[in-house]
C-alpha cells in the first residue's frame, strides 16, 4: 500500500492512474481518498467522480474536493447536485464545502438555493466562521440580494477586510457607489488595493472621471501605503479608453513604467486599447509587438484601433496574422474585420468571414449581422445585405440603420424609404444616422419633396436636431433641382455654423444652374471667414472662368495667395462616409473636456507636492513635450 501511495504521487499519467486503481480495487485497499485529488490535478473531474460514487463512504475531504473542483472548473450546477448528495450522505458539509457551493449559487445566480444554504450554515453551526459569512456576502452580492447582503453583514459579529471588500465590491458591482463610498470612508482597518481598485472602478463604471481621478491621487498618498497594481491601473486605462483621454492615458502609461507595475496581458491589452482608442495607432501597435504572448483580447485591441484609426488594411493583414498564429477570432474580430472590409470594398474576405461564422456555428446576432449588411452593401452586393437584413428577426436600430444607408447609397432612394416605414411602423425609433440615411435616399433619387417632408418631420415628430450631415444632404438635393433661394436660406438659418461640405454644395448647385448672383454673395462669406477653403476657391474660379468673368477669377487667385490659402488635410467627403461607419463602432460619451483637463491637473500638482513619485519631473517633461 505504500508502494501504491508513492507510485500514485509520482503519476503523471491517466494510464499510470487507471493501472494503480485497478490494483486498489483487486486488493480492496482504501486509497480513494489520495486518487481523488490527484484526478482532480489531472483535470479528469468525471473519473473523480467515478471513484466518489464507487466508495461506501467517502471523508469529507473527499466531498469537499470535487465539489471544489466542480465550482472552479465552470460546472457549479454538478456542485449543487454533489452537494445535496453529501447532506443525504452520512458525512456532513463543512466550512471548506459552503464557500464553494454558495460560490456556484452565484455563478448560476440561484439565491433560492443560496438561501437554503444559508440555513444550512446557521443549522450546523457555521454561522460564526468567518469564511463561510463572507462566502455568504459575496452570494448574495453576487445574486443582486444587496439588502440581505447588508442585513446579514450589519449582524456579523467580527468582520475582517474580506467582509468589507465583498459588501463594497457588491454595492460597486450594481451601480451603488454612494453606498460603496460610505462604507469605504467608515472602514476601521486599512484599506487595501483590491478595495481602493474597486472603488475607483465603480467611479470608472459610473463614468464620473474627475471623481476616479481624486480618489486614485488619495490612494497614492493616502496613509494605507498601498501601490497601485495592474489592475488599478486597467480601471483607470480603460476610463480613459472610454472617453479618449489620451492625456490621461499618457501619464498613466508613464506612471506605470516609471513606478515599475507589473504588466500582464490584461495591462498590456487596456494600454494598446488606451492608445488605439486615442488614435495613437502607432504607440499601441508599438506595445502590441512588445509582447510576446499575444493573446484574444490583445489582437482585438490592435485590430479595433486600426480600424478605427483608417488603417484598414493593417487591420487586414493583421487578422491574416493571427489566423496564422492559430488564435480563433471571436465576434470583437470578426465585426473589426468586416468593417475593414466594407472600407475597403474588399468583398472576397467580407464573404470568407460570413462563411466562417457558418462554419464555426458562431451565432449569427443581430451585431455581426449588421456588420454583414453594411458590408454587402458597400461591396455593392445589395441583395445580399437585404437577405441577411430578412433573416435577422431581432433588428435593433443600428440594423436598421446599415440597411436604409445601404439602399440610400446604393441608390435605391425608394426601397430605403420603404424600409424606413417599415423600421416606424415596426416601432423603432430613429436617431440621427436614420435621418442620413432617409435624406440620403431622397438626395440620391432627387426627391425633393419627400425629402423636404422627412427633414421637417426629424425634429417635429422625433425630436432630433439636424447635423451638419443632414443640412449637407437637404442643400445637396435642393441645390442640384435648381432650388437655389431655399438652400441658401436654409444655411442662412442653421443653427450650427456651415462646414465646408456644406458650401461646397451650394456653389455646386451655383456652377450647375450658372447663379452667378448667389455665388458671387458665398464668394463674400467664405472670404471673410477665417480659413477660406482651397477647395471653394477653386470651384469659385471655376465658376467665374466658365462665364467669362476673367477679372474676378484673377481676383481670387490673388486672395488665395495672400492669404497663403493651403490645401484642406483629408478630403472632406470622407467625413461622410465616416458617419456611416460610426454606426458599428460604439458610441462614446464625452465628458466636458475642461472638467477633465482640471482634474487632471489637480492630479498632477497634488502629486508633485505630495513629492509622491520621485522623479516626478520625469513625467511632467514628457507630458509637457506631448
Ligand atoms: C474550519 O474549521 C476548523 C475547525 O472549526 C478550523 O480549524 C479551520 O481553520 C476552519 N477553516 C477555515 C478555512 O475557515
Ligand atoms: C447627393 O446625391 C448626389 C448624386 O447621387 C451625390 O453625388 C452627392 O454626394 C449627394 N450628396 C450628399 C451630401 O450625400
Amino acid at each position: 500500500m505504500v508502494m501504491l501511495l508513492s507510485l500514485l504521487r509520482t503519476a503523471t499519467s491517466l494510464t499510470q492512474i487507471h493501472q494503480i486503481h485497478a490494483q486498489t480495487l483487486i486488493h480492496g485497499l482504501p486509497l480513494q481518498t489520495h486518487l481523488i485529488p490527484k484526478l482532480i490535478d489531472l483535470h479528469s473531474i468525471d473519473y473523480a467522480r467515478f471513484v466518489l460514487d464507487q466508495t461506501p463512504s467517502p471523508t469529507d475531504f473527499s466531498w469537499n474536493s470535487l465539489i471544489r473542483a466542480y465550482t472552479v472548473h465552470g460546472s457549479p450546477q454538478n456542485s449543487l447536485f454533489l452537494y445535496l448528495k453529501m447532506l443525504r450522505s452520512s458525512t456532513k458539509p463543512s466550512n471548506f464545502t459552503f464557500p464553494f457551493v454558495l460560490k456556484a449559487c452565484s455563478t448560476l445566480g440561484s439565491v433560492l438555493e443560496g438561501e437554503q444554504i444559508h440555513t444550512h450554515v446557521l443549522r450546523l453551526g457555521f454561522g460564526s466562521d468567518l469564511f463561510v459569512c463572507n462566502s455568504l456576502i459575496d452570494m448574495y452580492c453576487k445574486c443582486f440580494r444587496l439588502d440581505s447582503a447588508r442585513n446579514f453583514w450589519d449582524d456579523m459579529g467580527f468582520r475582517d477586510e474580506v467582509s468589507w471588500n465583498s459588501i463594497i465590491s457588491g454595492y460597486v458591482q450594481w451601480g451603488q457607489v454612494e453606498k460603496a463610498r460610505d462604507l469605504f470612508e467608515e472602514m476601521p482597518m486599512r484599506r487595501n488595493v483590491v478595495c481602493w481598485t474597486a472603488m475607483i472602478n465603480g467611479y470608472g463604471k459610473e463614468g464620473d472621471f474627475v471623481e476616479m481621478l481624486s480618489l486614485f491621487r488619495q490612494m497614492l498618498v493616502s496613509a494605507d501605503e498601498v501601490q497601485p497594481n495592474a489592475a488599478t491601473m486597467v480601471c483607470l486605462l480603460s476610463a480613459c479608453s472610454t472617453l479618449c483621454n489620451y492625456e490621461v492615458g499618457r501619464f498613466l502609461s508613464v506612471f506605470i513604467d516609471v513606478n515599475k507595475i507589473p504588466l500582464n496581458t490584461i495591462l498590456v491589452t487596456a494600454l494598446i486599447d488606451m492608445y488605439s482608442k486615442c488614435g495613437d495607432v502607432e504607440k499601441a501597435w508599438r506595445i502590441f509587438d512588445g509582447v510576446s504572448c499575444k493573446n484574444l483580447p490583445s489582437w482585438n485591441a490592435i485590430i479595433t484601433g486600426c480600424v478605427q484609426g483608417g488603417l484598414l488594411e493593417e487591420a487586414i493583414d493583421l487578422y491574416r496574422h493571427m489566423k496564422a498564429q492559430s488564435v480563433k477570432p471571436n465576434e470583437i474580430t470578426l465585426v473589426n474585420v468586416l468593417s475593414a472590409c466594407a472600407g475597403l470594398g474588399a468583398l472576397e474576405l467580407g464573404r470568407e468571414v460570413h462563411l466562417y461564422l457558418g462554419r464555426n456555428g458562431l451565432d449569427l446576432n443581430v451585431i455581426l449581422a449588421t456588420a454583414l449588411v453594411d458590408m454587402y452593401a458597400k461591396c455593392g452586393k445589395i441583395d445580399d445585405a437585404c437577405l441577411i437584413f430578412v433573416k435577422t428577426s431581432e433588428k435593433d436600430v443600428a440594423l436598421w440603420n446599415a440597411m436604409i444607408l445601404g439602399l440610400a447609397y446604393h441608390g435605391d432612394g425608394r426601397d430605403s424609404l420603404a424600409v424606413f416605414s417599415q423600421m416606424v411602423r415596426a416601432g423603432v425609433q430613429p436617431n440621427d444616422v436614420t435621418f442620413i440615411g432617409v435624406l440620403s435616399a431622397c438626395n440620391h433619387s432627387g426627391l425633393v419633396e419627400e425629402g423636404r417632408v422627412q427633414f421637417s418631420s426629424m425634429a417635429d415628430k422625433h425630436g432630433l436636431s439636424p447635423k451638419l450631415e443632414h443640412y449637407a444632404c437637404m442643400v445637396d438635393l435642393l441645390g442640384r433641382a435648381g432650388h437655389l433661394k431655399e438652400a441658401y436660406e436654409l444655411v442662412q438659418n442653421m443653427l450650427i455654423p456651415p462646414d465646408s461640405i456644406i458650401w461646397g454644395a451650394l456653389l455646386s448647385a451655383c456652377r450647375i444652374h450658372r447663379n452667378l448672383e448667389l455665388a458671387d454673395k458665398i464668394s463674400e462669406t467664405i472670404m471673410a471667414s477665417q480659413d477660406p477653403n482651397i477647395g471653394f476657391c477653386i470651384l469659385l474660379s471655376n465658376i467665374y472662368a466658365s462665364s467669362g468673368r476673367w477679372k474676378d477669377v484673377a481676383r481670387v487667385r490673388r486672395q488665395v495667395k495672400e492669404k497663403r490659402i493651403k490645401k484642406p488635410s483629408g478630403c472632406s467627403w470622407v467625413e461622410v462616409d465616416g458617419v456611416v461607419h460610426r454606426f458599428v463602432v460604439e458610441d462614446t460619451t464625452h465628458l466636458k473636456s475642461g472638467e477633465i483637463y482640471g482634474a487632471y491637473e489637480i492630479l498632477v500638482n497634488h502629486l508633485k507636492a505630495e513629492g509622491y513619485v520621485a522623479n516626478f519631473d520625469f513625467i511632467a517633461n514628457n507630458i509637457n513635450g506631448m
